[in-house]
């Protein structure tokens, strides 16, 4: 086993050279883009509950699992309420709920998509809020 030193270095060098890239970019991916939280629907609600359903940082890391979670809660079970953390409820709708406070889809949901590089389908079928148009102009 001589040199076996050299391979735990080499081990070593290459795993900070392969996690590296993926520790920069998640760094990063979150500097550059700057999702919008000033919608009228937001900067109305009270300060204390200016929040999302669950914390920045969950809703961040989990909302496409969320919505997938909600999905088959409303279709499958015939749930329609979502408990949060917090004891708060929730109608589980992703146009009724989610985009009833995020109105400006292109300057939130989009700016990140756009930015990683993902476009979910959910548009296809689910409608968009209609941005600077009256909100009683939607149905
Ligand atoms: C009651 C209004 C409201 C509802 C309903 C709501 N949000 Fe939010 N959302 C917010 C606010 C306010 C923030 C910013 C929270 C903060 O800064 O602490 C936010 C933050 C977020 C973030 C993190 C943004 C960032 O900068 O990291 C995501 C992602 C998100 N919301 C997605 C969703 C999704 C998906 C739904 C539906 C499942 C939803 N939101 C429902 C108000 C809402
Ligand atoms: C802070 C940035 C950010 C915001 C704001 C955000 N998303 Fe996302 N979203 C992401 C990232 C990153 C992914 C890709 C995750 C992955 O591939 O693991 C994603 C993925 C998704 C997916 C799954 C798509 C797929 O094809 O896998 C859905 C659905 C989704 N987001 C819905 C929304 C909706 C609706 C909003 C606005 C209410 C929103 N997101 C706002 C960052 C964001
Ligand atoms: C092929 C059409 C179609 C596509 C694409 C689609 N959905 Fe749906 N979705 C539906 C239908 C139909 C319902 C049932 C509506 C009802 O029961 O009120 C539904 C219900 C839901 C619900 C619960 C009810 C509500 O009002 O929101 C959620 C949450 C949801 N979908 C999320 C998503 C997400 C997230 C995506 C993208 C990743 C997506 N859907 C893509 C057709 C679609």
């Amino acid at each position: 086993m001589y040199d076996g030193w050299k391979i735990i270095v080499g081990l070593i060098v290459f795993i900070a050279f392969v996690t590296l890239p993926f520790t920069w970019s998640t760094g990063k991916e979150y500097l550059k883009v700057e999702p919008k939280i000033d919608t009228p629907e937001i900067q109305k609600l009270p300060e204390a509950e200016r929040k999302c359903v669950e914390s920045k940082e969950f809703m961040r890391k989990e909302h496409m699992k969320m919505l997938i979670d909600w999905r088959d809660a409303v279709v499958r079970d015939g749930k329609t309420l979502y408990v949060n953390s917090q004891g708060k409820s929730f109608n589980m709708s992703l146009q009724n709920t989610c985009m009833q406070c995020h109105t400006n889809k292109s300057k939130f949901c989009d700016e990140c998509h756009n930015y990683v590089g993902v476009k979910p389908y959910c548009w296809d079928c689910h409608i968009e809020p209609k941005e600077n148009i009256k909100k009683e102009a939607r149905l």
